[in-house]
């Protein structure tokens, strides 16, 4: 079914299910430790034999040699593989870093060998006496150095009017630097799989992994395997936030080992392993410049990055917002994508928008001081209902206005702090600060299949739920459809023996995702009008209705399972449209007057993505996007060591996240709009949005509190203490 034009009035509009709050369906499997994650799934396949990764211990050369004939004859040693006994291994879909296979070393921590044993114990002893020698190169790894070397340079992704003369020309201007560093996904659930390639014909595999289809065209790739022959598992995915779009050396290492071991292998990356083996979100240096009338009108908007990854990989774009957000004629924008030699840079939860917004959006708060205007107003008075840099585009929805206003009111930003470093609270400087957000609102083509037996409903979607709340949602968009309970109804999910969905990621997953459900409960629909030779059938509490016609579901598929699949697509319509989801949020923090250690004492966001599915999921998405946005305001840093190029604090006792003790209270609104040009359903996704902006309005407040301005994150009490006011 395609999707061809913006959504008239549809069930959705008078839905009694589908925007309702629900618990998650799953709960209590996941309460409970009974939801099938990876490394548990000991039942799946007998005679599993664990393996453990051997990692380089350079960051870029070629490796000499490997001994592995000591780990070899280790106790519980079944099988070792060593990259050199291996072609390079083609790549992926979106792979950049070589998984495995050569003597190339392109990152610390690549993987080098694996080790397969009986028990871990024994893996991981004997991973421990491979004996590597390497050839190193020189390599570099400076970001602010690269940033130096190239600006001023390049092709502009975006250049309209004139920068350069509206800059010059401007009353009021601003023109600084901003820093954000490279953060870890940290997910609970490291990458893990089960891999069984013992017949050397089919591979299996059960993994935590964000996209199914993705995964097996990647795996069918790189071992020259015909698609149909990979079969991929990934139902419960504890965490992903993007380090599970892509085929990792998990996977690999596991095939590999299974291969060898001719028996199925397990395999999780150790914590310590993971941070630089697989993918981040890359450091950003930023220069903002932006340049607005006496009235507070922006005028120009200058926005040049520099991120880093490896050749032909993805980095972060941290201009990605600001073609769109703010009006203004004349912009320039550019991005410089540096090829360093640090582990593979790639998408983490809002990629570009998160760490774009972080400075953009101090700026915006420096710029409205500059010029004596609220922050807020300074906002409303630039807002814009049309695409700024290509202006016969319009926004399908837009209401970031709304987000604002009702921000303000419900955090009470009129009594806020005024002047920096002015109140107080004992010990502390009490500070507030607000933020914008925007974020992309893709759909991808999603599919799915409905079996209906004897009234009960099954879903079958290859649709993974990252802890998003997909199962949910699903059930809710099929149940509402059919006029079914959700009782009657059962999903299946993260299999590829389903129906080809958009998978999680880009936060288009619960538009997509339930559009395809929609899509073939419609098709069932259709087979049940021809099964029972009805024209136009409502199908409302557990009946079908035609005319005179009433049947129950029951009855309709007593004798018989009825089965019906369908994929959404979606038209070329929404190319003259943008699509995108807005929010605000506002943060209160206390600083510390003696050390400068900033708190957050209570948050409130505003969303508009369009018809929420599930405010109770919806909620968790944004208030974890908050707690993530107070971690990289904070304290998320990936330290990189630019002698010889790896993250240093790699685990999660040095990598520092927010946790519930950080985050006292959290206030989340959602305002009642729809997008008839997202999906049927008018909804668009929330879980990258939640995150974008967080960490400015967090900055924005500690500068209110103290005066100072911190423009290199995270705000350690190291850039604070110095410069506190006097007690
Ligand atoms: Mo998202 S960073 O596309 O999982």
């Amino acid at each position: 079914m395609e999707f061809n034009e913006p959504a008239g009035q549809n069930i959705f509009d008078r839905a009694t299910i589908v925007g309702k709050p629900h618990q998650r369906i799953e709960g209590p499997l996941k309460v409970t430790g009974t939801a099938p994650y990876a490394y548990e799934r000991h039942d799946v396949v007998a005679g599993q034999l664990v393996g453990y990764p051997v990692g380089s211990t350079i960051a870029k050369g070629r490796i000499t040699s490997i001994d592995a004939s000591v780990a070899r004859s280790a106790p519980g040693v079944v099988a070792v593989v060593t990259t050199l006994e291996i072609d390079p291994l083609p790549l992926g879909f979106l792979n950049v870093a070589r998984l495995f296979g050569g003597n190339e070393v392109q990152h610390y921590h690549q993987a080098i060998a694996v080790v397969v044993a009986e028990t871990l114990e024994q893996a991981r002893a004997a991973a421990a006496l491979v004996k590597v020698t390497y050839e190193q190169e020189k390599a570099d790894f400076d970001l602010d150095a690269a940033f130096e070397r190239l600006q001023g340079t390049g092709k502009p992704s975006t250049d309209v009017g004139d920068f350069d003369t509206a800059f010059a020309n401007a009353p009021v201007t601003l023109d600084e630097m901003y820093r954000t560093p490279s953060h870890s996904h940290a997910m609970m659930e490291p990458h893990a799989s089960i891999v069984d390639w013992s017949d050397g014909d089919r591979l299996t595999v059960w993994t935590s992994n964000q996209m199914i289809n993705w995964n097996r065209g990647s795996l069918a790739t790189t071992f020259g395997l015909d698609k149909e022959k990979v079969r991929v598992e990934s139902p419960y995915v504890g965490g992903g936030f993007g380090g599970k779009l892509w085929l990792r050396a998990d996977e690999v290492l596991a095939a590999l080992g299974s291969r060898a071991a001719r028996r199925p292998v397990k395999l999780a990356l150790p914590r310590p392993f993971m941070m630089n083996n697989t993918t981040h979100r890359s450091a950003t240096v930023q220069r903002i410049r932006l340049g607005a009338t006496k009235d507070g009108k922006l005028t120009a908007i200058g926005h040049e990055v520099a991120s880093h990854t490896l050749p032909g990989g993805r980095g972060e774009d941290a201009t990605a917002q600001t073609p769109y957000f703010y009006a203004g004629a004349n912009r320039r924008i550019i991005h410089h994508l540096v090829d360093m030699n640090l582990p593979e840079s790639s998408d983490m939860r809002a990629p570009g928008e998160a760490s774009g917004l972080m400075a953009l959006e101090i700026a915006m708060d420096e710029m409205a001081e500059k010029l004596g205007i609220d922050p807020v107003r300074f906002r409303i008075l630039n807002d814009t209902q049309l695409n700024p840099s290509d202006p016969k585009v319009p926004f399908s929805e837009r209401h970031f206005v709304e987000c604002l206003e009702r921000g303000a009111e419900a955090f009470g930003w009129t009594n806020r702090n005024k002047t920096p470093g002015r109140k107080r609270d004992g010990t502390w400087l009490i500070g507030h600060g607000m933020a914008g957000a925007y974020r992309g609102g893709p759909t991808l083509d999603s599919g799915a299949r409905v079996r209906l037996n004897a009234g009960r409903l099954v879903v079958e979607t290859d649709m993974t739920d990252i802890g998003t709340g997909s199962y949910t949602i699903i059930a809710q968009t099929a149940a509402e459809t059919m006029g079914l309970p959700m009782d009657a109804v059962e999903v299946r999910l993260g299999n590829s023996a389903y129906p080809v969905a958009s998978g999680s990621g880009g936060q288009f997953g619960a538009a997509s995702s339930t559009a395809g459900v929609y899509a073939a409960c419609l098709a069932l629909q259709r087979q049940i009008a021809k099964r029972l030779d009805v024209e136009n059938p409502r199908f409302e509490n557990g009946h079908v209705r035609a005319g005179n016609t009433v049947v129950s579901l029951a009855q309709v598929s007593a004798d018989q399972e009825l089965v019906a699949e369908d994929t959404m697509t979606f038209g070329d319509f929404k190319k003259s449209l943008l699509l995108a989801t807005f929010g605000a949020h506002f943060v209160e923090v206390g600083v510390h007057a003696g050390t400068g250690e900033v708190r957050v004492r209570r948050m409130v966001a505003v969303c508009d993505a369009g018809r929420i599915l599930n405010p109770v999921t919806a909620r968790s998405q944004v208030i974890g996007g908050m707690a993530m946005g107070v971690g990289a305001a904070l304290s998320e840093e990936l330290a990189t060591d630019l002698g010889r190029g790896f993250f240093v604090n790699h685990d999660l006792a040095s990598y520092e996240v927010a946790v519930h003790a950080d985050i006292p209270h959290q206030e989340v609104i959602f305002l009642d709009t729809t997008d008839a040009s997202s999906t049927p359903l008018k909804a668009k996704g929330v879980g990258e949005l939640g995150l974008c902006g967080v960490a400015a309005a967090v900055a924005n407040a500690a500068y209110n509190a103290t005066g100072i301005r911190v423009r290199d994150y995270p705000i350690t009490l190291d850039k604070m203490i110095e410069r506190l006011p006097a007690v």
